[in-house]
């Protein structure tokens, strides 16, 4: 039996798909340090810096002291809720002046719970087609039909709602807002006018903007003054807040009914208490000074040609794509080789994710290697 298994590694490392733990020495701002080499980082999600920051934990430890623990030791449902996860609900609630928010463990518990459980037989899911895994897990759990339509192609989306909309009681639209692969966005426009016209549920997950878009950092619907049109709005704590974990925020019926039933969120021991603190900590004190930084590192994408601060860099074979990763390594820069089936076949890349403190002087080399 275990033969077949060694086989299918065998396959993986044949196709250039084999994925392998890497060990990093440290982090330090936008550096990571890899087998004695000092690198910039281009491939994390930490776009504010405050995941590694050693000033940051300091300061937070001294405001919290001893006051929060490492471990919740329960599930929300039962003994897993402090005050703290009450107050971090509030706050959210607050910054999108919604109805509800419920926290999740992390943005693939969130994305498995909603879309797994919104969608019940009879209903259906409308799924751009390059969503991120954890919502096709989401909807591959649905007692539900999904449906799938071409990347941020309104016309398409339209088309399907046209032919599908009247054989399903519920029906669901769920897109990314800065896409996490391509860093393109979302007509979230378009699509709350699609969600109004044909009587849907619009999920937006914006993972990768919330903390970097808008005034407040609260994400793409923020910039375009569309919060309030979006039934449930989803960010995670794990990228630019440098914390862990997620949330949905929107209708309230929506919330209660998550509560009821997303497994992911009923079924799981909740996040520490000093993480669901530090999360709230750093929203408070540290996101509201990071506007005119966050401009910036959205400016750097845009001279780039990206819509965001995550640039791809398409080269479409995985080997020669994790060669130019190679070339980019020996010439001071990290950057993962993104292959199927994160990305779909044929449109292997770079993807360079920028952080606030990197610079154009930092990309120089780069630039000429690249383009
Ligand atoms: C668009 C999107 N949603 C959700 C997630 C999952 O979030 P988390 O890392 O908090 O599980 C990711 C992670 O990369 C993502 O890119």
């Amino acid at each position: 039996m275990f033969e077949s298994y060694d086989k299918k590694i065998e396959d993986l490392k044949e196709h250039f798909h084999f994925r392998s733990i890497k060990n990093f020495e440290k982090k330090e701002g936008k550096y990571i340090y890899v087998g004695g080499k000092k690198l910039l980082n281009l491939s994390s999600n930490n776009y504010l810096n405050f995941a590694d920051c050693e000033e940051i934990t300091e300061e937070f430890f001294e405001y919290a002291g001893g006051k929060y623990t490492f471990g919740s030791a329960s599930a929300r449902l039962l003994t897993g809720t402090l005050p703290v996860y009450k107050e971090l609900e509030n706050l959210i609630c607050k910054l999108y002046d919604s109805e509800g928010t419920l926290l999740f463990n992390s943005g693939y518990h969130a994305n498995v719970g909603i879309n797994s459980s919104l969608a019940d037989s009879g209903d259906v899911i409308f799924s751009d087609k390059l969503n991120h895994a954890s919502i096709i897990d989401g909807m591959q759990l649905s007692k539900g039909k999904f449906i799938r339509y071409k990347h941020n192609d309104m016309e398409n989306l339209e088309t399907l709602l046209k032919r599908e909309r009247a054989n399903f009681k519920n029906a669901i639209i769920v897109s990314e807002s800065v896409f996490s692969m391509d860093g393109d966005i979302a007509d979230i426009k378009k699509l709350v006018e699609l969600k109004k016209k044909y009587d849907c549920i619009l999920v937006l997950d914006e993972a990768h903007a919330f903390g970097v878009f808008g005034v407040k950092g609260l994400g793409v619907c923020e910039s375009i003054g569309i919060i309030k049109e979006v039934d449930l709005i989803v960010g995670t704590f794990g990228k630019a807040i440098g914390s862990m974990g997620a949330f949905v925020t929107g209708k309230k019926v929506l919330i209660d009914y998550l509560i009821n039933k997303a497994r992911s969120f009923i079924f799981s021991t909740a996040l520490p208490p000093i993480n669901i603190a530090f999360t709230k900590w750093i929203i408070e004190n540290k996101l509201p000074n990071t506007y005119e930084k966050r401009m910036q590192m959205l400016a750097l994408g845009k001279k780039m040609s990206s819509e965001s601060h995550i640039v791809p860099f398409i080269v479409g074979e995985n080997d020669k794509t994790v060669e130019l990763s190679e070339i980019l390594f020996q010439n001071g820069y990290f950057t993962l080789p993104i292959r199927p089936p994160t990305v779909p076949v044929g449109t292997s890349r770079l993807r360079l994710s920028l952080t606030a403190d990197i610079t154009e002087e930092d990309l120089a080399k780069l630039r000429e290697i690249l383009y």
